[in-house]
């Protein structure tokens, strides 16, 4: 009857508890779709537990007035395989978060200060929209469009979460504008006329 308590306190004895609690990155390593390998447990310390890069506001002096500071598995080692990451995001009065998806996770986000004007559109293209107070939280659903706009008269901030490590971050109005993807290709697939997408173009650095 106690045979097997025995095993598992041999076992536990045998393997550090530890092996399997965690799995911080080494950067050294590649990223890939399983997250980066794991650093050897023994390397571990308390600091790579900790992120220090959120305390101060990004900066907000660029075209969109905002600035989003990623604390995902890539700058915060620690979060690797554990399913979460979170961000900082500041975004300066008249400032925007434009239209951007997370294709690797959900998204949760608390206002801290000022207010922000959040939505998202579903895969049927139901508009999901709501003014953001203070101490107020919003979901976004993994893989969907979605944006933060600063809808009051000061600087705003919040934190976001994300139910992964390396949720990635694609800003739909860069997607179609900011690269060298050709005029021709985007005014065909977006429907917009040729001058708009130049002007685009020219304002977000896209060439082609
Ligand atoms: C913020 O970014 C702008 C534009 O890149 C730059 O000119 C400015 O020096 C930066 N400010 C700080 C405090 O880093």
């Amino acid at each position: 009857m106690y045979l097997p308590l025995f095993i598992l306190s041999l076992l536990v004895s045998l393997y550090p508890a530890s092996a399997g609690d965690f799995c911080v990155a080494d950067l050294n390593l590649p990223d890939g779709p399983a997250g980066y390998s794991c650093k050897s447990p023994a390397k571990v310390t308390a600091d790579d537990f900790v992120y220090h890069g959120l305390a101060a506001a990004g900066n907000t002096s660029n075209l969109i007035k905002a600035a989003v500071t990623p604390a995902f598995s890539a700058q915060f080692p620690g979060v690797n395989g554990l399913g979460i990451s979170i961000a900082r995001l500041d975004i300066a009065v008249g400032g925007v978060i434009p239209m951007h998806t997370h294709p690797g996770g959900s998204e949760i986000l608390v206002v801290i200060q000022g207010q922000i004007c959040a939505g998202f559109v579903s895969s049927a293209n139901s508009v999901y929209i709501k003014t953001l107070n203070r101490g107020d939280v919003m979901v976004f659903p993994q893989g969907l469009l979605h944006f933060q706009i600063n809808s009051g008269k000061s600087p705003a901030i919040a934190f976001v979460s994300f139910s992964d490590p390396s949720p990635g971050l694609q800003i739909t109005d860069f997607a179609l504008f900011a690269n060298s993807l050709p005029t021709e290709i985007v005014t065909t697939t977006t429907f917009l006329d040729k001058a708009t997408v130049k002007k685009l173009k020219g304002v977000l650095g896209g060439t082609n």
